[in-house]
């Protein structure tokens, strides 16, 4: 696997030499952690065939079941606070809607914040992470993505097979993993390199690709669930959204949940 992704990998990639295969892990995320406060250089990514405790936000699990996935994640090292960063999952995101456009020929939507979706079905999951010198600047920044690349409706547990999807149900096509993977890696680099410069571009191209804005959502925060409309999303990621008796409030993801009409999305 990991000599067909070099192979398919750009020439312009210039992180060959620190990416890794493993055929199961735990979790890329945690592993390239560990890795990251030995020191291990900005690039350095690690790819997994199988996750046995795959992490997702909010402290939830990622399925992450054999030879039907790419399970990704990269290390970053940007020059600058953390307060720089708010934007770095919405920037994987819409990098990771080029890498999916670009092996499909399908530009998947973005539902706020960070989730890949095609119709209501989620194929796509980030995971950022940062970590912190004993001083409290910025370390490092663990991105990890977990993507549906082959299953079926019928592969995914029943809990999930309603709002769960993949890039072979997306195009009704194969798809090879490894292409999946090398697009991945190349768009990742690509945004690292416009990382700190390219933020209003990034988000004029986030907004245009999430499917959340303009649309009735319902926020659920604690207990308490409230409707509201989504009208954009700001320069830190934050969702803009009017109530009905017209305030505006901007929310972020750490705070609320969404809910559009169809349940998931
Ligand atoms: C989510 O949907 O809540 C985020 C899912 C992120 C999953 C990826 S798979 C690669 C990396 N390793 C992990 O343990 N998690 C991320």
């Amino acid at each position: 696997m990991k000599d067909e992704i070099l192979s398919l990998l750009s020439p312009q990639y210039p992180w060959r030499e620190t990416l890794a295969y493993f055929p199961e892990i735990d979790s890329t995320n945690s592993r390239l952690k560990q890795l990251a406060q030995e020191g291990t250089p900005a690039g350095t990514a690690l790819i997994a065939g199988h996750q046995t405790g795959g992490r997702g936000r909010k402290g939830r699990s990622f399925f992450s079941p054999e030879g039907v996935g790419i399970y990704l994640s990269i290390l970053l090292r940007p020059q600058c606070e953390a307060a720089q960063l708010m934007h770095l999952t919405c920037a994987t995101a819409v990098a990771m809607c080029d890498a999916m456009e670009r092996v499909t020929g399908v530009r998947p939507g973005i539902k706020w914040t960070n989730d890949l979706v095609f119709g209501t079905r989620k194929l796509s999951g980030i995971l950022t992470e940062l970590g912190f010198t004993p001083q409290g600047g910025l370390d490092y920044a663990v991105v990890g993505i977990g993507v549906n690349c082959c299953q079926r409706e019928t592969d995914f547990p029943p809990e999930i097979r309603d709002m769960a999807g993949s890039l072979a149900m997306m195009t009704g096509k194969n798809i090879d993993r490894a292409q999946v993977a090398a697009s991945m890696l190349d768009a990742l680099y690509r945004m690292n390199e416009t990382l700190l410069t390219g933020v209003d571009a990034m988000f004029t191209q986030y907004r245009k690709d999430c499917v959340t804005l303009g649309h009735p959502v319902s926020l659920v925060r604690g207990g308490e669930v409230r409707h509201a409309f989504a009208e954009t999303v700001d320069e830190a990621g934050a969702l803009v959204v009017r109530y009905p008796d017209g305030h505006r409030e901007a929310v972020n993801s750490g705070e609320v949940s969404v809910r559009g009409m169809y349940g998931y999305l």
